[in-house]
């Protein structure tokens, strides 16, 4: 029988496919279905009909799944902040895990590595220690929202983007990603904005103050940031809203004002202005504390970061007598942290401002066996005669999504590191790298899946190589 769009169809879900996408099967051919959850039966229609595989819209949920939970937030379904915040946890690790396991089976071609459950959250709520509301002139309004009849200001919008909508943004009244301060900040501020008629900025016209609230708050000191992102360095106006803001969240720790006069929706500003407090917060991973500026790079899940850091230290196995190598080492976390159980650890990093901020923290933390290093990894590695003094016993990587340059690969297959520790926030290029490991000596020997981000499709993984066979030629 020949399939054709517009279709309509019963199916039943089998599983998730990454990013979300339900799968179904029909007539030998996968269907990849949207908002549905693995277990569910539903009337769908085809919108997609290609050789190897259908897409087709979900139209009625005919039978719920096992899998299904009543979610905490009212967004769901509209934010793109937590696309399974309506699947049960354990079922979330489950597919996380299996996310890991066909990563590396089909991209590393790896099938013999023993793969445990992702570790999972104490914490499934309430865990984020920094978030990034935006400010909008065009309000998204959600399914609920429309058909409770009411009437919306449709001109102002404080919260989260609509999923691939940059431009739209759901007005949150409450998130559950952060803390109770942070959605009290979020409401102040949403208050000021709307009493004192201060508009969004806004991409077209190059007009409007406000860009982005940016929250970051630290669980070990009890500190809050609120960060505001405006375009334009306008002291008269922000006071109101500052003064405000100390009312109604007296919690509040420091207030700063970034000014960012670009075209480009980037958090981060030409210029800083300090209105109140430090400036920074004070994080704690350990026994180590960091400090945290408006634009400085810190792990997202402070609880879980402790454990990927910690089961990162044990992969390592370290002694007194180890020199280690943290290539892509950001602000130095784990520069740091592996610190107190090596002879000597060197950090390297291309940006700048992290640099300065791991200098500081080694600083800060009386640390002085840790050297930073800052430039590209390739060229670092290219020339590293200039600076690294010792031949390195283990080697840390915890590189940005897109994985290890391949030229970077061959550079630390020729270091025959005999040890290495492979930190990844993103498996499937995790796998890429390490098949290419693999083909010059090395072996994995442990993994292990941490969950820093319930509700949504990240996983990050451990994996540490052996170099079994010293011999195996070298990327040449
Ligand atoms: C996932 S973060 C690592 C963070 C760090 N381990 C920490 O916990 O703070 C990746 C880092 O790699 C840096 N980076 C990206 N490409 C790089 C390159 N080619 N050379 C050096 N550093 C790079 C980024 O600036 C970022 O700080």
């Amino acid at each position: 029988m020949k399939i054709k769009k517009g279709e309509e169809v019963t199916l039943k879900i089998e599983t998730l496919a990454f990013e979300g996408k339900a799968i179904a099967r029909m007539e030998g051919l996968v269907v990849f279905v949207n908002d549905a959850v693995p277990g569910d039966t539903v009337r769908a229609a085809i919108t997609k009909v290609k050789s190897q595989y259908l897409e087709a819209r979900n139209l009625e949920l005919l039978e719920p799944s096992g899998l299904r939970v009543e979610p905490r937030c009212r967004y769901v379904g509209s934010c793109g902040g937590c696309k399974m915040q309506h699947i049960d946890y354990t079922a979330q690790l489950s597919f996380k895990h299996r996310h890991v396991i066909d990563s590396f089976e089909r991209i590393g071609k790896i099938k013999d590595v023993d793969i445990p459950l992702p570790v999972g959250a104490d914490d499934i709520f309430f865990y984020r220690n920094k978030m990034e509301f935006s400010f909008s002139d065009q309000r998204w309004l959600t399914t609920a929202e429309i058909e409770s009849g009411q009437e919306y200001d449709k001109s102002f919008a404080l919260g989260l983007h609509v999923p691939g909508r940059y431009d739209k943004v759901i007005d949150i009244g409450e998130c559950w990603l952060q803390s109770g301060e942070s959605n009290r900040i979020l409401d102040s501020i949403r208050r000021s904005a709307k009493e004192l008629d201060i508009k969004p900025y806004t991409t077209h016209s190059h007009d409007g103050f406000l860009r982005f609230l940016v929250i970051r708050q630290s669980r070990a000191a009890g500190e809050i940031m609120v960060n505001i992102v405006t375009s334009d360095n306008r002291p008269d106006i922000m006071q109101p809203i500052i003064k405000r803001l100390h009312n109604d969240v007296p919690e509040v720790t420091t207030i700063i004002n970034n000014v960012n006069r670009r075209k480009a929706q980037v958090a981060v500003g030409d210029e800083e202005i300090v209105f109140y407090g430090e400036g920074y917060i004070t994080e704690g991973i350990g026994r180590f504390t960091f400090r945290i500026s408006a634009i400085s790079f810190f792990q997202t899940n402070t609880g879980q970061a402790e454990k990927l850091y910690s089961i990162a230290k044990e992969f390592g196995d370290l002694s007194d007598d180890d020199i280690v190598l943290d290539l892509y080492s950001g602000t130095g976390t784990i520069t740091i942290y592996l610190s107190d159980s090596a002879k000597l650890v060197y950090g390297v990093e291309s940006v700048e401002d992290a640099v300065k901020d791991a200098k500081e923290n080694a600083r800060l933390n009386g640390v002085d066996n840790v050297r930073f290093v800052q430039g590209d990894v390739l060229e670092k590695l290219n020339k590293r005669d200039a600076w690294l003094e010792h031949d390195p016993t283990v080697l840390y990587l915890d590189p940005p999504r897109s994985g290890i340059h391949p030229k970077a690969i061959r550079e630390i297959i020729n270091l025959r590191v005999p040890k290495i520790v492979y930190v990844s926030c993103n498996p499937a290029t995790q796998a890429r790298d390490i098949a290419a490991l693999t083909e010059h000596g090395y072996r994995i020997d442990r993994m292990q899946p941490v969950d820093m981000f319930p509700h949504t499709y990240h996983i990050e993984n451990v994996a540490r190589l052996t170099l079994r066979d010293a011999s195996a030629r070298s990327a040449g």
